[in-house]
């Protein structure tokens, strides 16, 4: 089916006892059993619920794979996936990855012995050089937070596959509505349910969609074991938010078309980072595997002083953590997302004092723009 009736209709059907249209939010703990050792698929609801069940099916459809398995948040989603290894192993990591990505990976992973490269990985040389016979998986962000590089997905599933490792992509910043990474040789896709997914910017979610039955296994027996789920008002939130991914997606994308292009011809701008731009460095890979280039823009506003004026001095953009809901958001890198990167590092990525993220919404542009423009003036 096409991707919008997928997304209205995947995963669920009215249910069988009232008829009600909409998957109910199964708000309980735990379930009656008939006898011992006899129930009817549901014992406890750590181990399975069927709102979050609807979700994970609704979800998988969309990314186009086989399996979805939810968490509590993206971060648990992510934590989740590096289980899958042992001490020793050693990960490629995409190196302008989401601050917090890079905090649970050089913070918290590495002291249990799995061991992190971090690398440009929109430079398939330098993701080739990474490669040891110890390398198990690459995960890669396309395009990147906040400087917007895009990595050439089928090729480092080239690299991945040749190497015997595994392509992990965090399709957040995309949605499947405009990249489907499995379609492009990736082997597991994980999303912060929190942006676009739901869109609403009312829940924290995670999850992981993948083809692979043995690591779904394993994936589902560690979502039980190690407990980070995600509760079933919060999964029915984030299926309420994947009726609307297509019509929502649509209509982001527009907006941040408009003012990229209106960002870019700012002459008090020095640099705005949006894959569409033509001049953008990665404009063709962009066109060549997504069917789009997103609603999340940075420009560079030159110093951290007049990025915090253009922050408080903006009305309808709103000051926050986070993207991908339909009001506007306005942030600053430096000392929000990538608070917890070193700053030598940040400023290798691109992210200087004076660099301003948005999350485009779905208000009218012409609102947004005018905003944007009192607010640099
Ligand atoms: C690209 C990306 N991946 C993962 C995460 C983490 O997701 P969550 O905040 O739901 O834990 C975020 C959060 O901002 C993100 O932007």
């Amino acid at each position: 089916m096409g991707f919008s009736t997928e997304c209205i209709h995947a995963g669920q059907s009215p249910d069988d006892r009232t008829g009600a249209v909409i998957t109910p939010i199964f708000q309980t703990s735990t379930y009656k059993q008939d006898g011992i050792g006899r129930h009817r698929g549901y014992e406890y609801a750590r181990t399975a619920n069927p709102t979050r069940e609807a979700l994970e099916r609704n979800i998988a459809a969309l990314e186009r794979g086989r399996h979805g398995i939810a968490y509590a948040s993206g971060m648990a989603a992510i934590d989740t996936i590096l289980r899958l290894f042992r001490p020793g192993d050693e990960v490629i990591v995409s190196n302008n990855t989401y601050g917090g990505t890079y905090r649970l990976f050089e913070m918290v992973l590495k002291d249990y012995g799995l061991v992190f490269r971090f690398v440009d990985s929109s430079n398939l040389d330098e993701v080739r050089k990474a490669v040891s016979p110890r390398t198990r998986l690459m995960f890669v962000e396309s395009p990147t937070n906040p400087v917007l590089r895009i990595t050439d997905i089928r090729g480092v599933s080239e690299i991945a596959h040749a190497a015997g490792a595994k392509l992990c992509v965090d399709n957040t910043f995309m949605s499947p509505y405009l990249q489907s990474p499995l379609l492009l040789g990736a082997d597991i896709v994980v999303h912060s349910t929190t942006k676009y997914l739901n869109g609403h910017s009312d829940m924290v979610g995670g999850i992981v969609v993948l083809n692979d039955d043995e690591d779904a296994r394993r994936l589902r027996f560690l979502q039980n074991a190690v407990g980070a789920v995600p509760g079933p008002m919060d999964c029915w939130l984030a299926l309420r938010g994947t009726k609307t991914l297509a019509v929502r997606m649509k209509q982001h994308e527009e907006n941040a078309r408009v003012l990229a292009k209106f960002l870019a011809a700012q002459k008090s701008i020095e640099k705005v980072n949006y894959p569409g731009l033509p001049d953008h460095p990665h404009h063709e890979l962009a066109k060549s595997q997504a069917r789009g280039f997103g609603a999340i823009i940075s420009f560079d506003l030159g110093s951290r002083e007049r990025a915090d004026k253009t922050l408080r001095a903006v009305t309808l953009f709103t000051l926050a953590e986070s993207l991908g809901g339909v009001e506007s958001l306005i942030s600053h890198p430096a000392t929000m997302t990538h608070g917890s990167v070193p700053e030598a590092e940040r400023l290798k990525l691109g992210v200087t004092p004076g660099l301003v993220r948005i999350s485009v919404g779905i208000e009218d542009v012409e609102d947004l723009q005018a905003d944007l423009e009192r607010a640099i003036r």
